[in-house]
């Protein structure tokens, strides 16, 4: 029997749950514990929503698409990153544990900011197709037809959803703000794979060739483990580092 069959039916469930307004010079970080009845089918998105609305209307969290896309939605379930949304009750102990992802802003209570660090990472990774016939709007030259296994490749990789989770399961993450994480990697390895991207291994070796970047990942796993995509990260991550080395020894 799966475990969501086994916690099926009428469960008093406890939420522990990390309660902080930064805004708020006199908010102190504390756990505060809620009970809810279980239902079936019941997502911490629905869980959530219900302790809003019948028992505390200033709890603080994000959701948007409730379907495991828009990437709003990550937090701390029992210790690990994952998506609320995604996530059912019964596949968890009666006591859940609910904070907010390590390694970002705190907007309050569970609600990260998320979109200021992606945006961040993105505008210093440069992730967008570098080609001077984009910069001239020469559509002829940008519209190439591409091999069905190489869009592919690269759709693997697009499928990210700038959750965050893997940033806040990444001890690196987590000693050295500037590591740009998994997803940040993830990225690159995207643009490599892109034939529109004119930009050799030199250039992404001047974005990520340092421990901000592939020599700062050291090979935890814990962002493949919490990946809610299923991404080859660290599969990625180990190929770029080669190449970066290989794009130092050929420098001289
Ligand atoms: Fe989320 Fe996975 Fe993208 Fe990381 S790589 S942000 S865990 S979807
Ligand atoms: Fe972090 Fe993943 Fe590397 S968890 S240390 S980015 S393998
Ligand atoms: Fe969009 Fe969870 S609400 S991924």
């Amino acid at each position: 029997m799966t475990e969501a069959a086994k916690n099926a039916g009428a469960r008093e469930l406890e939420f522990a749950i990390l309660r902080h307004n930064p805004a708020d010079p006199d908010s102190v970080p504390r756990e505060q514990v809620f009970t809810l009845h279980e239902a079936a089918g019941m997502t911490l998105f629905i869980a959530l929503n219900e302790l809003r609305q019948h028992q505390d209307a200033s709890l603080q969290f994000d959701f948007v698409c409730r379907a495991g896309i828009c990437g709003s939605c990550g937090m701390l379930i029992n210790g690990r990153p994952g998506l609320a949304c995604r996530t059912l009750t019964a596949d968890l102990p009666r006591r859940i544990q609910l904070a907010p992802l390590p390694g970002f802003e705190l907007i309050g209570d569970l609600s990260v900011n998320t979109g200021k660090w992606m945006r961040g990472m993105s505008e210093r990774l440069e992730t967008w197709v570098h080609d001077q016939a984009l910069e001239q709007l020469d559509i002829d030259a940008l519209e190439q037809p591409m091999e069905p296994e190489q869009a592919e490749a690269i759709y693997e990789l697009e499928r990210c959803i700038e959750c965050g989770c893997c940033v806040g399961a990444c001890g690196s993450a987590m000693m050295h703000e500037d590591f740009v994480g998994a997803v940040g990697l993830n990225q690159i390895a995207r643009f490599r794979l892109d034939p529109r991207d004119k930009r050799e291994d030199a250039d992404y070796y001047a974005l990520v060739g340092d421990e901000s970047g592939v020599f700062g990942c050291m090979t935890l796993l814990g962002c493949e483990d919490v990946c809610p995509k299923d991404l080859p990260l660290a599969t990625q991550i180990a190929f770029l580092r080669r190449r970066m080395t290989a794009a130092v020894i050929a420098r001289g």
